[in-house]
């Protein structure tokens, strides 16, 4: 096998992930199963924020100097969140439906910041929710998106910090599309009494978000020039500005160097530092959903059926749907998930597809060909996905326990913490979440191993 993912290791010819036996888990609490392990995501802050700070150390900032917080969008479920309110630095959401989440999760949040970004004009319901958080006493930034939304919130009357989105000169994926969200430097220019001098609105934070996976560094720190250039127009018009926050983008730990994020970061503050004296050096605010959730969740299925194709490799058919489990594929035939073997592990290899269990055409993990054990009829050989923590459930407005687009086996799934306590959701509430029984869903479940 190539180089295992971070926390993966072989023992005995078998995968185990962090001291525990997939294979015992899987015999255990049968495929298709996920395991959640939350605490990663504090592992993952804990890096990035000793990481940064040394940065600043060493550019003789204060190591105060950088904030980390969680993109809820990455994952909205329960146990990532609450584990995001009570250790990371704020949250950041998009929709009403994520305030409704943060609401319950208000006692871990305590006063820390709510970042609001997303469409928001007055005629909305995330707008109205925005206000009537404020005015219950959250901190809470509404970023602007539009001209409009500037004077929507201008009009409230109610003292308010916000900050302001400066539009991207790269949109999604390459396209040739001007970014949709933000204001150019010229709207900036157009409005820039109001929003410098504004009675009750307070510009406390300008933000930058380009939607790519950072690779190239230099490249990305040129995509901020215009952040940057509004950033001078504040300091030469003797604005404060708290925060600079610049979105989220940061690769998953598991396939990237410690040095990158070290790099990434060394660039980022120098270039900052140019504009600025370490007296009005801004904090910066890094809003991660990839790279803090995408290691807390693993998929575990098994192969079903081996189908002879008439090329040069076989089809392994596995019990659970691509569309389901790790829909990115789908949406983005770049996205590749690693597939590995759970046992068998010193077996002869096979050249092998990776299939859905479903009928639908497009249902397959992977279309290069990989390298998995080879298998007589009765043996049952188990594969993880590891790195589905982040974006999958949340493209599948988090169906975590129906049984997706085709109805197949659902997942079973399994939580895991420090204290070894795990939650347990079988496959069989699916039925509930469409209505069909009454069953209880969710029971503690002590994890001996
Ligand atoms: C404004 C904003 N901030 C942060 C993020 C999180 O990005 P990532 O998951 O790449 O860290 C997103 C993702 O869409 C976003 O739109």
């Amino acid at each position: 096998m190539n180089k295992l993912p971070r926390g993966f290791s072989l023992r005995d010819n078998t995968l185990w992930f962090r001291g525990i036996d997939i294979l015992r888990l899987v015999n255990a609490h049968q495929s298709p199963l996920r395991i959640n392990f939350p605490e990663l995501l504090i592992e993952n802050y804990t890096f990035l924020t000793k990481t940064v700070q040394e940065v600043l150390k060493s550019q003789e900032l204060s190591e105060n100097k950088f904030l980390c917080g969680y993109a809820i969008k990455a994952n909205q479920n329960y146990d990532l969140v609450v584990n995001a309110a009570k250790h990371t630095s704020f949250l950041e959401v998009s929709s009403k439906n994520d305030l409704d989440i943060i609401e319950q999760v208000k006692t871990e949040l305590g006063s820390k910041m709510i970042i609001c970004h997303g469409f928001k004009p007055a005629s909305t319901s995330y707008f109205k929710k925005i206000v009537a958080m404020h005015k219950k006493g959250f901190t809470i930034i509404p970023v602007i998106n539009s001209v409009t939304e500037l004077y929507d919130f201008g009009s409230l009357d109610l003292k308010m910090s916000i900050g302001v989105r400066i539009s991207a000169k790269v949109s999604f994926g390459g396209s040739k599309l001007p970014d949709r969200f933000g204001l150019t430097l010229h709207e900036i220019q157009q409005h820039f009494a109001y929003l410098t001098q504004h009675k009750t609105l307070s510009l406390t934070m300008l933000h930058m978000h380009v939607a790519n996976t950072i690779s190239d560094i230099p490249q990305r720190i040129q995509d901020f020039d215009d952040l940057f250039t509004v950033y001078e127009m504040m300091i030469k018009a003797e604005m404060k500005i708290n925060y600079i926050c610049t979105g989220g983008g940061l690769p998953e730990r598991s396939y990237t160097p410690d040095y990158f994020y070290t790099e990434y970061y060394q660039k980022l503050i120098f270039r900052i530092n140019q504009l600025t004296t370490a007296e009005y050096f801004p904090i910066l605010l890094s809003e991660s959903g990839r790279f803090l959730a995408t290691e807390t969740q693993f998929v575990v299925l098994k192969v079903i059926a081996e189908k002879n194709s008439n090329d040069d490799f076989s089809w392994y058919v596995l019990n659970g749907s691509a569309i389901n489990l790790i829909p990115e594929t789908v949406l983005d035939g770049n996205k590749h998930f690693p597939i590995l073997p759970v046992n068998f592990i010193d077996r002869p290899s096979k050249t092998v597809i990776c299939s859905g269990a479903t009928c639908d055409q497009a249902d397959f993990f992977h279309t290069q060909k990989i390298n998995l054990p080879q298998i007589d009829k009765n043996d049952s050989l188990f594969v993880t996905i590891p790195g589905t923590g982040a974006y999958q459930e949340s493209l599948l407005g988090s169906s975590r326990n129906t049984p997706g687009h085709c109805l197949i086996e659902a997942t079973n799934e399994l939580t895991i913490t420090a204290s070894g306590i795990c939650s347990r959701t079988t496959k069989n509430d699916f039925l509930q979440t469409l209505g069909y029984t009454k069953q209880k869903s969710f029971f503690k479940w002590l994890f001996s191993r």
